[in-house]
């Protein structure tokens, strides 16, 4: 078993509906028989509308729910958004941030350190994403892009906080050309990525690098997890596609709990 208990934490993205929430969450319930909870911490990150119903399908399990995202905002005149304290209120523990998804959509590095910030105040954990494109790796500017991405929250990672403890800020690599593309990043290279971030973790101060998750996320699935959480730096996974299907799921879990 590793130093580092794995998590795996399920994006939805803008996918589901009640009906088919209802069986996820059910099949969610039954984990525990395959899936040793003790070896693994699982989460679910459905959209915003569905919170409550995770909430109430969830709240009694030992797997967690977060949301997809978070306002950089703390309150105000910000039409659409949710804020830190709000997800707090409705007992959320976890909150992605800086997916690439919404980093294309034209989130800053800064704002990513914001939301950081808004999640810390309220101690919720969070899952800062990182990655580079496929132009940036082609032109060999992986590791300068991870380095600018988590340099620009390193600081607000050591002012401190609740969601900056080991347990509860969590990294995820996502190399943004594995993302829904079926192209999953090798073993090696995910491990390369995953030394470099811890590195430059405890480079930046961070004392307990040693203690972060850091998980990957780009198409993984039940045929390829086990031999990315096999890899030393690799703590777990963040999971699209593959999470909307109950079994493949699952067996992403069990591969992560077995590492
Ligand atoms: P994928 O998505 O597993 O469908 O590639 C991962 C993610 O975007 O978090």
């Amino acid at each position: 078993m590793k130093v580092r208990k794995p998590l795996v934490a399920g994006n939805w993205k803008m996918n589901g509906d009640i009906a088919s929430n209802e069986q996820l969450f059910t099949a969610l319930r039954a984990a525990p028989e395959r899936v040793p909870a003790a070896q693994v911490e699982v989460v679910v990150c459905p959209p915003y509308p569905y919170l409550g119903q995770a909430a109430a399908w969830l709240g009694d399990t030992g797997v967690a729910w977060g949301a997809q995202d978070v306002s950089a905002h703390p309150n105000g005149a910000h039409t659409g958004e949710v804020s830190a304290s709000m997800l707090a209120d409705l007992g959320c523990r976890w909150v992605v941030i800086g997916h690439s998804e919404r980093r294309q959509a034209g989130e800053t590095d800064e704002q990513v350190a914001a939301k950081l910030a808004r999640c810390a105040a309220h101690e919720i954990g969070v899952i800062a994403c990182v990655g580079e494109t496929l132009a940036e790796r082609e032109a060999g500017a992986t590791e300068t892009v991870l380095a600018r991405q988590l340099d620009a929250i390193a600081s607000t990672l050591l002012a401190g906080g609740a969601s900056a403890a080991p347990g509860r800020f969590v990294l995820a690599y996502e190399p943004v050309w594995a993302i829904g593309t079926g192209r999953t990043a090798s073993p090696d290279t995910a491990q390369a990525a995953h030394r470099f971030l811890r590195e430059r973790l405890a480079v930046r101060g961070y004392r307990e690098s040693g203690y972060v998750r850091i998980l990957y996320g780009g198409s993984v699935k039940a045929n390829n997890a086990a031999a990315l959480f096999a890899m030393p730096d690799v703590d777990g996974g963040l999971i699209g596609g593959a999470s909307l299907v109950a079994d493949e799921f699952l067996d992403i879990c069990r591969a992560a709990a077995l590492a």
